[in-house]
């Protein structure tokens, strides 16, 4: 089967927008000559409750979901949860309920982490959400299965939705499609991105990309780097659920080959030492974005990646001639319950 067999739900206004960021371009390299850094907005693609890299992941899931008769929506995620938000907005958007796991995945001293933001965005539209004192893991947990068990025994039908849409047959293909609206931008542009940073941390974002780019490659595109930058600080894990994916959804649509391991590259050194606290660098990052373009990013994903983009630009990893792309997706709503770092 090729990615345009797979039935897909908009769930979005069209293609992600693109555009440079010119001004952070010229604050990195002065003298002129460096790479022109672009970004690609997920944040701002969809009319689903902010929005975000989830929604374009759900546009697979939702076939799947509506034809099994489902009527219930049940996921997982930490408190501030992008990803259960998400899917939260899917599911009031389509009249289904959403049940949501949410745990503590983040020892995060905010007084109101478990009721600003995302949480009480997922409260606004009706889901039900369940505080659980679990920590973090992109696994599969006790806790979701159970809340999958109670909606059967009082006569509901739920569909599965992992961590971050990611462990699941389908949870590639929205990053697989994002990879084939980037070629057609790139038309319309006339411009081709050389290198695309993303954020990774349950790994089909990523994942999706390498099968989506691999795919173009084969239909006879060029060959680029996709650089995932760890946000979860468990490299192997991330790393490994990357890889598992990418190969997964590269057979799903029919990639004919086998991914390189060099196709496959999560990088540290951005993520600090715990997923969902943020560092010196992801601050940094976000001041010097929001200051320069007027683009707002999150302490947990966005502003962990950029600072990676950032170190990579300066360290001429990422050289002139270059258009990289940056992978914007979305997180925003979190920062509610980081404002003490910013006062
Ligand atoms: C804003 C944001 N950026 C990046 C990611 C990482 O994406 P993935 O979980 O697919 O690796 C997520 C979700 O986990 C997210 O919500």
């Amino acid at each position: 089967m090729a990615l345009s067999d797979f039935p897909r739900h908009s769930l979005t206004f069209g293609p992600s927008p693109v555009h440079p960021l010119d001004r952070l371009s010229t604050h990195l390299t002065p003298a002129g000559g460096g790479p022109r850094i672009w970004a690609k907005r997920e944040d701002v693609s969809s009319g689903l409750a902010y929005g975000g890299n989830k929604v374009r992941k759900l546009e697979y899931l939702v076939p799947d979901a509506l034809a099994s008769g489902a009527d219930t929506l049940v996921s997982i995620g930490g408190y501030q949860s992008n990803h259960t938000r998400q899917v939260a907005a899917v599911a009031a958007h389509l009249g289904m309920k959403a049940v949501l796991v949410q745990e503590n995945w983040v020892d995060w001293p905010d007084a109101v982490n478990d009721r600003v933001g995302n949480i009480l965005l997922s409260r606004i539209m009706g889901a039900e959400v369940r505080l659980d004192p679990a920590g973090f893991g992109i696994g599969f947990k006790d806790s979701w299965k159970q809340a999958l068990a109670d909606v059967e025994a009082r006569g509901g039908t739920p569909y599965a939705i992992p961590a971050g849409a990611s462990d699941h047959r389908l949870g590639g293909l929205g990053f697989a499609n994002w990879a084939h609206e980037v070629a057609q931008q790139e038309q319309e542009l006339g411009v081709f991105f050389d290198t695309v940073v993303v954020c990774s941390v349950t790994g089909s974002t990523h994942a999706g990309m390498i099968a989506g780019f691999a795919d173009l490659e084969a239909a006879g595109g060029r060959p680029r780097r996709v650089i995932g930058i760890d946000a979860s600080a468990k490299l192997e894990e991330t790393r490994d659920q990357v890889e598992r994916i990418a190969r997964r959804t590269a057979e799903l649509i029919g990639v004919g080959r086998e991914l390189r391991d060099d196709e496959i590259t999560v990088l540290e050194g951005w993520a600090g030492d715990l997923y969902g606290v943020p560092v010196d660098s992801t601050l940094d990052a976000i001041r010097l974005v929001g200051s320069l373009e007027g683009v707002i990013l999150d302490t947990v994903y966005e502003g962990k990646s950029m600072a990676g983009l950032i170190d990579l630009v300066r360290a001429g990893e990422i050289g002139s001639g270059s258009n990289v792309l940056y992978a914007h997706l979305g997180g925003q709503p979190a920062l509610n319950a980081y404002s003490a770092l910013f006062r």
